[in-house]
């Protein structure tokens, strides 16, 4: 099957320009071919074309808690948002945490899910072994603070040992367990949503997150820092020693404390949100690279669950339907480029988790590409969610620039507003002697 895209502004790697791209079954077989024959044509003009945006960061609950998502409407969800390439938490029930719980999953997603997918293994303090033996996975989950579910690893020599006998990338959710407790008790558990900002403050995420940045530099080990939400993780962030990566998530950009008072549980969420200035801070490391990674750190929950008062009510809200949406906004707001976009959502995502073929529109490339309208101007809205739990944050926001067709592995899935239903994801591939974002400029 041959599809030629034709008279799109294509970022390519090199900068953006009018090209014609040929995809032949998977592949991305030539960029400017001339005149060839394919089987279907399409006219992009005037639309940009972006690769596929890889979310490094989702929950999508299956096995075990899928009346919150499964992997048929998470990977939906995806399609929509221009995700084509996900990879997934482990805390699922049962817990991701062996290499058959691991292959379980990858095969459940092969079966099911509309986009390509990668899964997580979860570090316990005591399953040092199959962490090891891990291979088909982007690298190692360790919550070093406690979130939704049971998976916490909290002792040192428990830490210690992961970072020293294990080579695959460890990425951490980092909230200081203590700190987190003492804050609670403090607090007496808190009443109000807003209280979750000061239970989980500034001081756990950063105590946490240095603890780890250490550990990784003691031990030499790649690192990548899940959902910075303070001004003081970015600036640790300017030391990199080649191992160390992060991520910032939309909700800890265009949310802070003051949201609370609107949105209520919908913003409660873990890291927390913060303040305006870590918003402004976490921003200006976008821009100057100390902060590569954009990823969503998609969590649904219900929205029975959420309305529970506080302390019940659980953390996580749902973005992959609109956490593009969202940066081009923000490009035609004027505050940063297509091109930057492009490389925290696309670019520098496959580089850390040493992604083979994927990130860029380039031949021999993998046709996982989305197609946007740069001037189209939609409202976010409740009921037209397609996640399973049928809500955003961003309820009644109007975004400028949205994706409207995405294609995975050469295929057709969603085509403005339609879902090709019958299209499957495939495996990721990683090639982690590519030695992560630092040691890849090119391959
Ligand atoms: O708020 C959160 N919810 N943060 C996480 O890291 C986990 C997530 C979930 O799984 O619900």
């Amino acid at each position: 099957m041959r599809t030629l895209i034709q008279h799109a502004h294509c970022v390519l790697p090199d900068g953006t320009r009018e090209a014609d791209i040929l995809i032949e079954d998977h592949r991305i077989e030539a960029i400017d071919p001339g005149a060839v024959r394919a089987d279907v044509t399409f006219d992009a003009s005037g639309r940009y074309l972006i690769p596929g945006v890889i979310d490094d960061q989702v929950h999508f609950r299956e096995p075990g808690l899928t009346h919150k998502e499964d992997l048929a409407t998470g990977s939906r969800a995806c399609a929509k948002g221009g995700i084509t390439t996900y990879f997934e938490m482990p805390n699922t029930k049962p817990t991701t945490t062996t290499v058959e719980r691991l292959r379980e999953k990858l095969q459940l997603a092969s079966t099911k899910s509309l986009v390509n997918y990668g899964f997580y293994i979860g570090a316990t303090p005591d399953n040092v072994k199959e962490l090891k033996k891990a291979t088909r996975t982007p690298g190692i989950k360790i919550f070093i603070g406690s979130s939704t579910g049971n998976l916490l690893v909290d002792e040192q020599a428990a830490l210690e040992s992961i970072f020293a006998e294990t080579t695959l990338p460890i990425c951490a959710h980092c909230e200081d367990e203590a700190t987190v407790r003492e804050n609670s008790e403090r607090l007496d558990g808190g009443t109000e949503y807003a209280d979750h900002s000061r239970i989980r403050d500034h001081k756990a995420a950063v105590i946490a997150t240095l603890r780890s940045l250490q550990l990784a530099v003691r031990h030499s080990h790649r690192f990548h820092v899940l959902h910075v939400s303070t001004a003081q993780e970015a600036r640790l962030l300017s030391e990199n020693y080649g191992l160390i990566t992060a991520e910032a998530c939309p909700h800890h950009l265009f949310f802070n404390v003051n949201d609370y008072e609107r949105l209520g549980s919908r913003v409660q969420m873990n890291p927390s949100i913060k303040t305006a200035d870590d918003n402004a801070e976490i921003w200006r490391a976008l821009l100057d690279g100390r902060i590569p990674v954009i990823a969503t750190d998609h969590a649904p929950h219900t929205l029975e669950e959420k309305d529970q008062p506080y302390p019940k009510s659980p953390s996580g809200l749902p973005a992959v339907e609109n956490s593009l949406a969202l940066m081009l906004n923000q490009v035609n707001e004027g505050r940063c480029t297509l091109e930057q976009v492009v490389g925290w959502m696309c670019d520098a995502p496959a580089r850390v988790w040493d992604v083979v073929g994927k990130g860029r529109i380039q031949e021999g490339y993998d046709a996982d590409l989305v197609l946007i309208d740069l001037e189209a101007s939609r409202t976010i809205r409740d009921e037209e969610q397609v996640t399973k739990t049928k809500w955003s944050p961003w309820h009644g926001q109007t975004l400028k620039g949205w994706s409207t067709h995405t294609w995975v592995m050469g295929q057709l899935v969603f085509e403005d507003g339609t879902f090709h239903e019958e299209v499957r994801g495939s495996e990721a591939k990683f090639d982690h002697d590519r030695g992560g974002f630092w040691a890849s400029t090119e391959d």
